[in-house]
């Protein structure tokens, strides 16, 4: 078997910034990806799914970076079964000192009828597409797309010819989360007693969670033979996502027992890349998500706490330190000073020059004026929510809320340079505020999503805020955080406005707006 000398090793293959980004609303810019690729770099992630280049200039350029910037892990790249995407592909991955071309196509009824290809003639596509992507690139993946959908006979078939034609990774999807753990690794069994030179390459498991199974799912395939699991940091993806890398890797760990593999992940970094994939996609973690949830390692009732208080493994399996987590809360306060702030920010994993830390300051001193004590959470929400700073501003706004709801808000914006300020009511003080934002800016974005998490306890707690916008395919996500709501609420709007309005002037007509959808993969 090649990639994988060691049996016990499982390799960890992350596609949050294919897979993940690709889930409607996720997109990230192209200072995030390379942010989320480093991350994923240093935590050790095997292979780095990138991007898929052809589908925009954006994906090309993120994929080409990210290949150049990469240390360890090798980048790896998504290309159709058609020449034109696998040399796109080459041309930005080649660029990594490891790399990687995976090339799929749809093999089951339902997608074969997509291109109407009968099954010879795509047997031959297959065989010539692989071919290509190996004549470029000494490491190949191929996936039958929908296998768990696919007639046995035809899958051993393809799967064989793609090895045949160079594949040094079979991967096996399980597209629409239809698979079930004792089927899963029944399935990768069988592939691999069956299909000849199946013993010369790596077979992977890449399973989508539509029925909540994809982790049971990837870690039966990984009892079943297959050496590389496919994953997202949240389970960040289409629908109800892909496998959450975090869930896998401290599976593994922790119940090293009865799953005696190994990654090569160092789990303390888990936290703080889950909290900036939240951040950067927009999508927020829900509270009780294993792993990375707020209250994964939260004990409230009392009978926990004085478990947990006479030994902490009468209810915690893991450690929270294990995952990042610093399992204290300190109290920073108003009259914390610079290096106390730089030592906490330090272990919650922010490496900070000295100009970040003025300014970082001037902020933490803010919030710690308007707070009693700012929490390690606050901390983060500082840290990782970046202000809006282009077009519009907010300078100043006022609320007044009166009985049954209405409500009337003032607003006023800085708009290149000029002060411009609005009065709107509205049902509620946010939609009178966003009212009062479109009466100064105004535009055709259709609001999608407005979410509002409080960040720390109390009702001084800061609130988070994130809004996604959509305009003509465009889609921009913007978040804050403040101990007022409705401030926070103003500001992400603000902020996902200014990133439409960016990517707008950045990109001309429709190039930052996916120019292949998921939809066209075939
Ligand atoms: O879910 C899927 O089938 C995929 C393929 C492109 C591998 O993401
Ligand atoms: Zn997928």
């Amino acid at each position: 078997m090649t990639n994988v000398t060691d049996q016990d090793r499982v390799l960890i293959f992350d596609t949050t910034l294919r897979d993940g980004e690709q889930s409607p609303g996720a997109t990230m810019t192209h200072d995030e990806k390379l942010e989320i690729a480093e991350l994923l770099d240093e935590m050790g992630v095997d292979i780095i799914e990138a991007g898929f280049p052809i589908a925009s200039e954006g994906d090309f350029k993120a994929v080409s970076e990210i290949a150049e910037r990469s240390k360890n892990s090798r980048i790896c790249g998504l290309a159709r079964a058609n020449f034109a995407d696998i040399e796109r592909c080459w041309d930005a991955v080649k660029h990594a000192e490891k790399n990687r071309i995976h090339t799929f196509i749809g093999t089951s009824p339902l997608h074969r009828a997509i291109p109407n290809l009968t099954q010879d003639e795509m047997a031959q596509k297959i065989h010539d597409t692989v071919s290509h992507a190996r004549n470029l690139c000494e490491n190949v993946q191929w996936s039958p797309m929908d296998a768990t959908r696919t007639e046995w006979d035809y899958l051993c078939r393809v799967i064989e010819i793609a090895i045949k034609a160079g594949a040094t990774t079979i991967n096996i999807p399980d597209t629409v989360g239809y698979t079930a753990p004792m089927e899963s690794a029944d399935l990768i069994k069988r592939l691999i007693e069956t299909v000849p030179g199946a013993d010369e390459v790596v077979f992977a498991t890449h399973c989508h969670n539509d029925l909540g199974m994809a982790t049971a799912n990837s870690l039966a395939a990984v009892a079943g033979g297959a050496r590389q699991i496919e994953c997202t940091i949240n389970g960040l993806g289409e629908r109800a996502g892909n496998t959450a890398l975090e869930e896998v890797v401290m599976a593994l760990r922790t119940r090293n027992d009865i799953m005696p593999w190994n990654t090569g992940i160092d789990t303390t970094k888990i936290m703080h890349i889950s909290r900036r994939v939240a951040t950067v996609s927009g999508f927020n973690v829900q509270f009780n998500k294993a792993i990375v949830g707020k209250n994964a390692f939260a004990h409230e009732s009392g009978i926990h706490q004085d478990g947990m208080l006479k030994n902490r493994e009468n209810f915690e399996i893991m450690r929270p330190e294990d995952i990042g987590l610093s399992g204290t809360s300190l109290p920073l306060g108003k009259h914390s000073g610079r290096a106390a702030l730089r030592d906490k920010l330090n272990t919650l994993g922010f490496d900070l020059g000295d100009n970040q830390l003025k300014d970082i300051f001037v902020r933490f001193k803010d919030l710690a004026d308007r707070k009693k004590e700012v929490f390690d959470d606050d901390l983060i929400a500082l840290m990782t929510l970046d202000e809006a700073d282009d077009y519009l501003q907010l300078v100043s706004m006022k609320v007044t809320c009166g009985t049954g709801g209405q409500a009337e808000s003032t607003v006023e914006l800085e708009m290149v340079g000029k002060d411009v300020i609005a009065t709107e009511h509205g049902d509620g003080p946010v939609d009178a505020t966003f009212k009062a934002i479109q009466a100064i800016y105004p535009n055709e974005a259709h609001l999608q999503l407005y979410q509002v998490h409080a960040v720390t306890e109390g009702t001084d707690a800061q609130a988070t805020v994130s809004v996604r916008l959509e305009e003509d395919g465009m889609i921009a996500t913007g978040q804050s955080a403040d101990t007022d709501t409705v401030v926070a609420s103003a500001k992400a709007y603000i902020h996902a406005l200014n990133r439409l309005i960016m990517r707008r002037e950045k990109s001309g007509p429709g190039t930052d707006a996916r120019e292949i959808s998921y939809k066209d993969l075939t």
